[in-house]
């Protein structure tokens, strides 16, 4: 087994157990912390976060309103969203100003689209990749409409080839190349959520910049997942969710960022007041006058207990050197619990699937659709589950949660798995792969 770098953060979060889990085949092991390998889908608690949320609930008890300027820690909670900020720079690879700690994923993507995408009678569509996240699908489809015109026409979905689960870099780039002058915006999500593909950022960047594209990403299953650098590659803008990598619990605070390339010609079309320059905010002068950069999209004061749980994440995530190391011990994660699947005697390769799997035929297995090659993934390994369409998931889904083993199941067939840099180790690889494999032998003798 090949050892992880050394990062001993499993005990700064508060893992789960088995009896509060489903683990009803462990009823010995209750009281054990489970074998969580969905932070792809919502991040454990640091203890650092449920620190800094009481804390801030003490604040608000004792201090009442005066807690916005005058806080017995020095963080006044008027500028709590900056302190935010300044790390979720650092983890996007962004200057400051080119990123606010603000709102939720899907209303900054609206935010985004209504400030980037200005369609013209040439130039025109949305390139995504084929099933996105439905919730940016939703989001396109109602920003071409807005504009009046036909998602049919004006949404250009990008599939895999025939036979193939995920996209190739030279498809993307070459109808980003054929398709450039009637293309507005290119925008694609920097980890794919249901395959775990990382697509090729910086490429997919320059090339939509060649064409004269807006690039945007949606970097939910990227950000706190793998290394990124918008404003180097000069991604045009971004947002972002914080509760699955970034652990700041559910519903979480997002993140939004603009190139500052963008700051003289871009100026927020829906003005609010925590987007006013803060040195005359609370003096409440009738005209608005926009921070510089992404914080001028702010609108709402944020909320409090929100940024504070993500702080304390962000924290814990400073403690172990940023994305450098983290990425590193991900990577050696993710490829120990790949190497257990493929010796898995229920695991079929995926070009065994096309001739041993016709129309429901063949023995339950499964197969992984996520990209082999690191570069291409971040911690989710995605498993498709065979025959397609007989329910063999949602039977092994059920069988690993009855084991402690929390996995994210997406209908009809696949289960993700995502060993998180922070708090899982090798043993929870073990676990998983033992507990998948159990669940298999006990399916082949049910049927
Ligand atoms: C890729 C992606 N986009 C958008 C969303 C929607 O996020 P929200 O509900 O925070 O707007 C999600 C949620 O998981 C997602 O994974």
């Amino acid at each position: 087994m090949t050892s992880t770098p050394e990062l001993p953060l499993r005990k700064e979060f508060l893992l789960p157990i088995n009896g509060e889990v489903g683990a009803n085949r462990l009823w010995n092991e209750s009281d054990k912390p489970c074998t969580y390998l969905c932070g792809n889908s919502l991040g454990l608690m640091s203890k650092r976060s449920k620190e800094l949320v009481e804390e801030e609930m003490s604040v608000w008890a004792t201090r009442g309103v005066i807690g916005h300027f005058d806080h017995p820690q020095k963080r006044g909670w008027v500028g709590l969203a900056d302190h935010a900020r300044s790390y979720l720079a650092e983890i996007v690879g962004a200057n400051e100003n080119e990123v606010a700690c603000m709102g939720t994923l899907t209303a900054n993507l609206h935010l985004m689209m209504d400030s980037f995408y200005k369609p013209t009678s040439e130039r025109y569509k949305i390139l995504c990749e084929a099933k996105a996240f439905p919730s940016d699908q939703y989001a396109f489809t109602s920003q071409a409409q807005a504009h009046g015109l036909d998602p049919a026409e004006a949404v250009l979905e990008l599939h895999p080839r025939p036979g193939e689960f995920c996209l190739r870099e030279e498809d993307i780039l070459q109808v980003i190349e054929q398709e450039g002058p009637s293309i507005a915006v290119v925008i694609f999500s920097g980890v794919q959520y249901y395959t775990g593909q990382w697509f090729p950022m910086h490429s997919i960047t320059q090339k939509a910049e060649e064409q004269g594209c807006i690039c945007g990403w949606d970097l939910a299953h990227a950000v706190g997942n793998v290394p990124l650098s918008l404003h180097e590659w000069h991604v045009d803008f971004a947002v972002w969710c914080t509760y699955k990598y970034l652990n700041s619990g559910p519903g979480g605070i997002a993140g939004l960022y603009v190139h500052e390339k963008w700051n003289d010609s871009l100026k927020p079309k829906y003005a609010g007041w925590w987007g006013h320059d803060p040195s005359t905010r609370f003096a409440m002068p009738p005209k608005f006058s926009p921070i510089e950069g992404a914080g001028g999209f702010q609108q709402s004061n944020p909320s409090i207990l929100a940024i504070a749980s993500l702080l304390g994440s962000l924290e814990t995530f400073k403690r172990a050197g940023m994305m450098a190391p983290l990425r590193k011990r991900s990577i050696v994660l993710t490829n120990f619990l790949e190497k257990l699947l493929f010796q898995s005697k229920h695991f079929v390769s995926l070009k065994d699937i096309s001739t041993n799997y016709q129309e429901g035929q063949g023995k339950p297995g499964f197969t992984i659709i996520t990209p082999h090659d690191s570069k291409d993934r971040g911690a989710q390994l995605s498993l498709l589950f065979l025959p397609l369409g007989t329910g063999v998931m949602q039977k092994i889904f059920e069988s690993l949660q009855s084991h402690g083993v929390v996995a994210d199941e997406r209908q009809p067939d696949v289960i993700r798995l995502a060993p998180v840099h922070l708090y899982n180790n090798e043993a929870d690889c073990e676990t998983a792969a033992k507990f998948l494999d159990i669940a298999f032998d006990k399916f082949a003798v049910s049927i």
